[in-house]
């Protein structure tokens, strides 16, 4: 169902401080706690002596503690200690590759000998002072591909989207798919167009006037795993639009990882990146609020989408050519998902 020798989102930072962190990723269920020196690591959330989640308990001088006899686990999934026991025998548990970067914890929850850490994708937006970043974390009861899908075409802003920044202009406007690789390219440029609400949000934050026909864009670009990042803006219209010099333009790119839970849910980190007004909170916070609703409306009717595709699993669904951007990302997918099982 999903790749496994790939690095994924598993938390922001800040989940994982003084306590432990359960969370199952890729069907794994994981505990990540941080050591003496801070960094982040990964086990298998299951205690050797009785199966309790490790998640349960603590950490002790960079050691989990399982909160239920006291069994004391190395990071390398090794028991150290247990009160009133001798452990050398004890069997181990597995460990996985972590790595913090970019204001993210990633995880391979493939094989650990494969897991290079240069095999992260660069985030420019993350490292350079130009470009602030807001966002948050929503649970979602659907298959990580369906969201995939919904990300890789953007015509449902229209229905799902109405208030905020949906417009009839976007399903009247044809979409263009391409490959590049691993990469799955679709986009849409509309002209001389009245933005709706959200941007103008963004335009009157940025100091344009709001009121102005602007020309709109929407690039998504699908990397494996399951990372969607969907470059957004508008311009003042007739200044080359996506083209046009910063001043006539407010826009960012949307950043969506999407790491899959089970079968049948997954973790959607969702957030923005832009590069005006980077140094204002009070702009990153009313951005992150908006989004906030816009993918709380996606979430409903994913969740919805999904307990109807299990419900009548033999239905066959449609494809259509604006459903290309997502038929060709899971294309990919499955290209990765052969080679990984001819490999094992
Ligand atoms: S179950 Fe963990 S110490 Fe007993
Ligand atoms: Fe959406």
């Amino acid at each position: 169902m999903f790749p496994r020798n790939a690095w994924y989102v598993a938390c922001y930072p800040s989940e994982v401080q003084d306590k432990p962190l359960g969370r199952r990723i890729c069907n794994e269920k994981m505990v990540f706690y941080r050591d003496r020196d801070g960094k982040v690591r990964a086990l298998e959330d299951f205690c050797p002596h009785r199966g309790a989640p490790l998640s349960l308990g603590f950490v002790r001088d960079g050691n989990l503690v399982c909160g239920y006899h006291g069994l004391e686990m190395g990071c390398d999934g090794k028991t150290v200690s247990m009160p009133e026991q001798r452990v050398r025998g004890f069997p181990c548990i597995r460990s996985f590759a972590v790595e913090e970067r970019y204001g993210f914890v990633w995880v391979w929850p493939g094989e650990q000998a494969l897991a290079d850490p240069a095999k992260i994708e660069h985030l420019e937006w993350a490292v350079n002072p130009q470009w602030a970043y807001g966002g948050g974390l929503y649970h979602i009861n659907c298959e990580y591909r369906l969201m995939i899908d919904n990300l890789m075409d953007l015509t449902h802003e229209t229905y799902v989207h109405a208030t905020s920044i949906g417009q009839k202009e976007i399903d009247e406007s044809p979409v263009n798919t391409r490959v590049e690789g691993d990469c799955v390219i679709t986009e849409r440029h509309m002209e001389n167009i009245i933005a709706p609400p959200f941007w103008q949000g963004a335009m009157r934050a940025n100091d344009l006037d709001p009121s102005q026909p602007v020309d709109r864009w929407q690039i998504c670009r699908f990397t494996p795993p399951s990372h969607v990042m969907i470059e957004v803006g508008v311009a003042l219209a007739g200044n080359g639009g996506y083209h046009a010099d910063p001043k006539f333009k407010a826009s960012s790119v949307v950043v969506d990882f999407i790491t899959p839970e089970t079968d049948t849910s997954h973790w959607y980190f969702w957030g923005m990146a832009r590069n005006f007004k980077a140094d204002d909170p009070e702009v990153t916070e009313q951005i992150r609020k908006g989004q906030g609703a816009v993918f709380a409306e996606d979430r409903e009717m994913l969740e919805r989408q999904q307990a109807n595709i299990l419900e009548y699993p033999q239905r066959k669904l449609l494809m259509l050519n604006i459903d290309a951007g997502g038929v060709q990302s899971r294309r990919i997918i499955d290209r990765i998902l052969a080679r990984e099982k001819s490999e094992a």
